[in-house]
């Protein structure tokens, strides 16, 4: 997200000893589509992961749809159960930095300190290894693209969740706004984000989208390392 700074999360109750080994392949397989084809969203949650993204999770779940998380690494390192359960439920997992900072603002080393924390944070946590990373606020500068060393992924749609904190807002703009290979930008740190999720997945099926991960918009495509992608709007062809 742009302006917010990252606000206390909720530690007591996840705080736990680190998951070791290697993620599984725990969730059923879904079915591929072809994003060039047929008309695709992704859903992106930042900032977390916090106790309530297990709701999320479960909606997900229910609804048989995969998203993309961006992690803050300070929160995977306070929740890595959390973080664990979003790797297992097929979700696509990115680098959020560690501390959500305005890398612009960063020397060189601070900022691969930002994402090479976060990436241990996840591995630790999950055994995996993030295949893109998201600048906190969009901020980047050719430090920030070269220290990621992996494509930048970011957003078409800014619903600015954390601004409004209204579900049925949210419900409408989601709905309404995506167009066919758009990238949308949520917080799953906050309750009336996760609560409008439900709504938005009903919205956008009977547009007739498919929810897919971050990776799956792009496929067969892969993204460029040290770049910023916004969508993938110029690829679908029906
Ligand atoms: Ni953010």
């Amino acid at each position: 997200m742009r302006r917010r700074l990252i606000v206390p999360v909720v530690m007591a109750a996840m705080c736990g000893t680190a998951l070791v080994g290697t993620a599984s392949s725990a969730s059923a397989a879904v079915k591929a589509v072809d994003c060039r084809k047929v008309k695709c969203v992704a859903l992106t949650f930042d900032d977390g992961p916090v106790a309530d993204t297990k709701r999320l999770l479960k909606t997900l779940s229910d609804r048989n749809v995969r998203a993309t998380f961006y992690l803050v690494g300070q929160n995977v390192a306070r929740n890595p159960s959390v973080a664990k359960a979003i790797a297992n439920g097929g979700n696509q997992i990115g680098n959020h930095s560690w501390d959500h900072a305005d890398l612009t603002k960063l020397s060189a080393a601070k900022i691969s300190s930002q994402f090479s924390r976060t990436d241990t944070a996840i591995r630790n946590a999950t055994g995996l290894r993030p295949s893109t990373v998201r600048a906190p606020y969009g901020a980047n500068n050719a430090a920030v693209r070269k220290a990621a060393a992996r494509p930048l992924v970011h957003w078409s749609i800014d619903t600015l969740d954390w601004k409004y904190r209204d579900t049925a807002r949210l419900i409408r703009t989601v709905t309404t706004q995506t167009r066919p290979g758009d990238i949308v930008l949520m917080h799953d740190i906050h309750k009336t984000t996760v609560s409008a999720v439900p709504g938005i997945i009903t919205g956008l099926k009977s547009r007739g989208f498919h929810i897919v991960t971050v990776d799956q918009l792009f496929a067969p495509a892969k993204l460029p390392a040290g770049k910023v992608t916004y969508d993938n709007r110029k690829a679908y062809k029906p």
